[in-house]
């Protein structure tokens, strides 16, 4: 089988620790992949001022089946350019549709939540992912007077919301899942809220066979504390799907426990942790790689390599359940060596 190609771009922060360290863990499992890696971060940008080259995205596209990237934000690029470039730059110009955010508790031990156990937090958020305010329309009026006025645009369109929305419902067919919730802020957006609502029940037609059903985002929010168990697939627009998401890792352990991907069947798709740069930790050795790793074991999924992925999943569950993990989810070993632990048991 020929290898198939993976562009790995650290970017900034943790970033450069828990790629290089999940990567050791895929040379371990002898997946057939092989890395390109790219130094687009914010030391790129401060050298020489380029975010991404001009073909970056089409170079992507055409000489790659995946993108491996780590987190792109740094204090010394206060305008952050250089991650909208790069990284709302692939989502939007590569139409990676949908952000798909797993989220399961491995270990009981990782929950903050009282007497919740691994059972009862198994769900997926389906995130729209080229739409809603990230567009970044907008403007300033009267900038710098008492009479300042700010927009910000929310875009949704009947074609976007009908293809996050189907990839949800496809997705929970392909899992065996049983139940596809909306979640949306109708009661208030009630323009962009419509257009989800009646988009929603149309395409739930289809899917007689999976459960749908609506909640505010507030009182998902709510619920998602109080009793997690009742989630199956949620899909949601961008801004709910960003927020919901850091919540929903709080469930499994920490940020430096979600994985994530930026889809679109049939392309070259982008895999990321959820987590940003985290400042505070870079260079540390300090970052909890599992969110990383559970990444690339997404991208092997995607990559169709399942066998190595099933390796990696139950080396990180090991690893979770002896304790041979970072501080944030109660181990006491560094980033290189928790991910070391894992490779060891994927081999
Ligand atoms: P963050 O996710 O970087 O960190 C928030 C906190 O989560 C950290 O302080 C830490 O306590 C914890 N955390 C995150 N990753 C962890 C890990 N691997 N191990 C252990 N703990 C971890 O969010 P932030 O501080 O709001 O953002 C920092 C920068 O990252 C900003 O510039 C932001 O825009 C950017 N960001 C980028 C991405 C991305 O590129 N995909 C995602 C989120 C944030
Ligand atoms: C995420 C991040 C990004 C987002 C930022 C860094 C633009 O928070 O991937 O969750 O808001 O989508
Ligand atoms: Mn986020």
């Amino acid at each position: 089988m020929a290898k198939k190609r993976i562009a790995v771009i650290p970017g900034d922060g943790i970033g450069k620790e828990v790629i290089p360290a999940a990567l050791k863990v895929v040379e371990a499992s002898g997946a057939p992949v092989e890395f390109t890696t790219f130094d687009w971060s914010a030391d790129r940008y401060l050298k020489d001022g380029t975010t991404i080259p001009p073909d970056g995205f089409a170079m992507l596209a055409r000489d790659f089946d995946a993108i491996f990237l780590g987190a792109l934000g740094d204090p010394r690029v206060p305008s952050n350019i250089h991650a909208k470039e790069i990284l709302l730059g692939m989502r939007f110009k590569m139409d990676l549709y949908a952000n798909v955010r797993p989220v399961k508790l491995l270990d009981e031990s990782l929950c903050p939540l009282k007497g919740v156990k691994p059972e009862h937090v198994d769900f997926v958020v389906v995130r729209e992912n080229t739409e809603g305010p990230y567009v970044d329309a907008g403007g300033v009026f009267k900038q710098g007077t008492p009479d300042e006025i700010a927009t910000q645009e929310d875009f949704n369109t009947r074609k976007g919301i009908e293809r996050i929305v189907r990839y949800a419902f496809e997705l929970a067919r392909k899992q065996g899942r049983k139940k596809v919730l909306m979640s949306d802020k109708s009661n208030v957006m009630t323009y962009a809220g419509g257009l989800w609502q009646r988009v929603f029940k149309e395409v739930a037609t289809q899917y007689p066979d999976i459960q749908s059903s609506h909640m505010y985002v507030d009182a998902l929010c709510m619920h998602m504390v109080r009793d997690p168990k009742q989630f199956d697939v949620i899909v949601t627009n961008n801004m709910f799907g960003d927020i919901i998401t850091d919540l929903a890792a709080a469930l499994q352990g920490g940020l430096g426990m979600a994985a994530s991907g930026n889809i679109h069947p049939g392309k070259p798709s982008m895999f990321e942790p959820v987590h940003g740069s985290a400042p505070p930790f870079a260079g540390k050795d300090i970052a909890n790689p599992i969110g990383a790793i559970a990444t690339a074991s997404m991208m092997l999924e995607y990559l169709g390599l399942t066998r190595e992925l099933q390796r990696i999943n139950q080396a990180i569950l090991e690893a979770v359940k002896q304790k041979k993990t970072t501080s944030d989810i109660g181990g006491s070993l560094g980033t290189r060596e928790a991910a070391e632990w894992i490779s060891q048991h994927v081999k």
